[in-house]
């Protein structure tokens, strides 16, 4: 998520790797570093902000070194501050790291570090990892072999790159779900967490795998596995284009972002998820969610509908009241607001200027106030008395896929971590976790589904109007994949629970009409099918999106889509937005429209 760079060779490294960041600037980022070697020593810079801070001061001391590594930060937990920003020294400040991902375990080492004497410059689980690097380094062992070794004490997810002082001609780095690249040069190679940033050195690259720890140095590029023996890189030449290159490959951010959902989970769920138990660090101690009768959810767009997802869960599961409200109508619809109800605040940007000034007028009325915000620091992220963040990574494509999905995910988390402090009879907490933790595996199942949605939308693509139904959680996910191809097919929509068709949409079905049906929900399937025939009656073409074991509703239909079965009904319905979003995709790239910015709409939203 944030960007990482390293070179090593004859030329000014440093400039390189300020270079190799600027190229991934387009993501988006809050504060900058650079560590290189100085003298005799390793010397770490870095600036809240833009690069341009971090290009000034190293412009006035105009260092040269033959290596240096660099990042950019885009902060999914902890304040962007100079301080958080990397990269951070070991405790003895002979080895630098960069870190990308979170490391779960950390509170427990540097609890052990601390007894041990360790102090910290910063919060962060990276300086702890620096820390241990340290601590393995101080045996006497190359560079490579100290962070194999701690690796080793590390759960969660990571890109680590490295040097040292001892072997100055080293950048060693590590990968555990957080992605690496190593570019090969002329006697001078790179490392990089993005391929953008390697094109103007090399088109030779190597994407590092899960688990491998690689050595960068003039002389070339090795990897070897977790116990130490060689593993054999697979290098390949590029012939991207920067452009397409900055997408990963993909011929939209809308298409890479979509791709992203399995690790875009993982990602929300570092940290988070003990063995049996759930861990929302800085949430309300539980007198507060004793005492709480009542929750508001106030959003807009795509934030609106995981509202709305929240809603449906935390009345099913926690049997706790929830009202959803547009942001915009908030304010001016003298809203009853219990004074013990809690009013959250969904938001990818944090900066949407009717949920900010929504949550502005809870303030007033003293009502106690939650963010699921994306961008950390953001506005709405500093107003609220507690934040949850979604850990999603920035999101480019104007329509939003992965947060939505790392949206109704931290809601969901909510909804255990309430049910747990109530001791909710008949919520299985251990199983929900259960689900949860399988749930990046059922993702990446569910985008295997590309080509077969992608010949739907060709079918489709002249569709003048299109129907997206459900029950249950399942009519919450209709709203959303209605809205996916409207912003970006242009195609009208109708969305409504299934059942409502008959009070008025169903006299719009014509001969071949298409009706999205989602039909994950199993105690509503008979139900649902009585109105897919009901559709099918008037003409409409159906696509249903069920579970795998579903053996009523593919008999019925007239295309369909199978997801997982989670052995969860929210879970189940979440998961079906992901070839509901390949499918407004893939709708509006036959039609030829502009998917990452469609006409008229903007990412974020700050005008009322
Ligand atoms: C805009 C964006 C949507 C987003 C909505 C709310 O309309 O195009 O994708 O859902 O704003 O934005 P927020 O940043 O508050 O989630």
């Amino acid at each position: 998520m944030c960007g990482i760079a390293g070179y090593v060779g004859q030329r000014n490294a440093i400039e390189i790797v300020l270079d190799q960041i600027e190229r991934l600037e387009y993501r988006g980022y809050d504060s900058t570093g650079v560590a290189f070697k100085s003298g005799d020593s390793l010397q770490i810079m870095k600036r809240a902000g833009k690069l341009a801070h971090l290009r000034a001061a190293v412009e006035e001391e105009n260092p040269f070194s033959e290596v240096a590594i660099a990042h950019s930060r885009w902060a999914t937990h902890g304040a962007p501050n100079d301080l958080n920003a990397h990269p951070h020294y070991d405790a003895t400040g002979e080895v630098a790291l960069i870190h990308n991902g979170i490391i779960e375990n950390y509170l427990e080492l540097k609890e052990e570090l601390t007894r041990a004497g360790h102090v910290f410059q910063s919060e962060t689980d990276s300086e702890v990892a620096a820390h241990i690097i340290g601590l393995e380094y101080a045996e006497g062992v190359p560079l490579e072999e100290a962070v194999r070794r701690a690796v080793g004490k590390f759960t969660g997810a990571y890109g680590f790159v490295v040097i040292s002082m001892r072997e100055p001609g080293k950048i060693v780095c590590a990968r555990n779900a957080s992605p690496l690249v190593v570019g090969f040069g002329k006697g001078e190679n790179f490392i990089a967490s993005d391929i953008p940033a390697l094109l103007p050195y090399t088109r030779t690259v190597a994407v590092l795998d899960n688990e491998m720890v690689a050595l960068v140095t003039t002389e070339g590029i090795t990897a070897v596995s977790p116990d130490g023996r060689t593993v054999k890189l697979s290098p390949f030449d590029v012939d991207w284009d920067i452009e397409s290159a900055e997408k990963g490959g993909y011929e939209h951010f809308m298409l890479k972002e979509i791709h992203e959902q399995d690790d875009v989970v993982r990602q929300c769920l570092a940290g988070r998820l003990g063995q049996e138990n759930l861990t929302l660090d800085g949430l309300f101690g539980e007198h507060v969610w004793q005492d709480i009768d009542r929750v508001n959810i106030i959003a807009c767009g795509t934030a609106y509908h995981a509202g709305l997802m929240g809603k449906t869960l935390f009345e099913k599961m926690l049997r706790l009241p929830t009202d959803v409200y547009f942001s915009s109508e908030f304010r001016y619809n003298d809203p009853l607001l219990s004074p013990k109800s809690l009013a959250v605040f969904v938001s990818q940007s944090g900066e949407t200027a009717d949920s900010l000034a929504a949550l502005r007028l809870c303030k007033e009325r003293r009502i106690r106030t939650l963010g699921i915000v994306n961008v950390v620091g953001s506005s709405i992220a500093r107003e609220v008395d507690r934040v949850l963040y979604t850990q999603a990574g920035p999101e480019i494509s104007v329509a939003s896929t992965k947060a939505y999905l790392a949206q109704c995910l931290v809601l969901y988390l909510l909804g255990l971590h309430i049910a747990e402090i109530k001791e909710m009879p008949g919520v299985n907490v251990k199983a929900g976790l259960k689900a949860v933790r399988e749930f990046p595996e059922y993702v990446k199942e569910a985008l295997d589904l590309e080509s077969s949605i992608q010949d739907v939308a060709k079918q489709f693509a002249n569709s003048k109007l299109a129907f997206f139904l459900g029950r249950g959680a399942d009519a919450n996910v209709a709203l959303e994949a209605a809205l996916k191809l409207k912003e970006i097919a242009y195609i009208p929509t109708q969305e409504c629970p299934a059942g409502e068709m008959k009070h008025g949409p169903l006299a719009l079905i014509e001969q071949g009409t298409l009706s999205v049906v989602g039909a994950t929900q199993e105690d509503v399937r008979d139900k649902l099918v009585s109105n897919i025939r009901e559709l099918q009656a008037r003409g409409s073409h159906v696509l249903a999106i069920t579970t795998k074991d579903d053996e009523l509703t593919p008999t019925v239909v007239d295309s369909c889509a199978m997801i997982a079965q989670t052995n969860d009904w929210y879970l189940n319905a979440l998961l079906s937005i992901v070839p509901l979003q390949l499918f407004s995709y893939y709708m509006a790239l036959e039609r030829g429209c502009e998917i990452d910015q469609p006409r008229n709409l903007a990412k974020s939203v700050t005008v009322e």
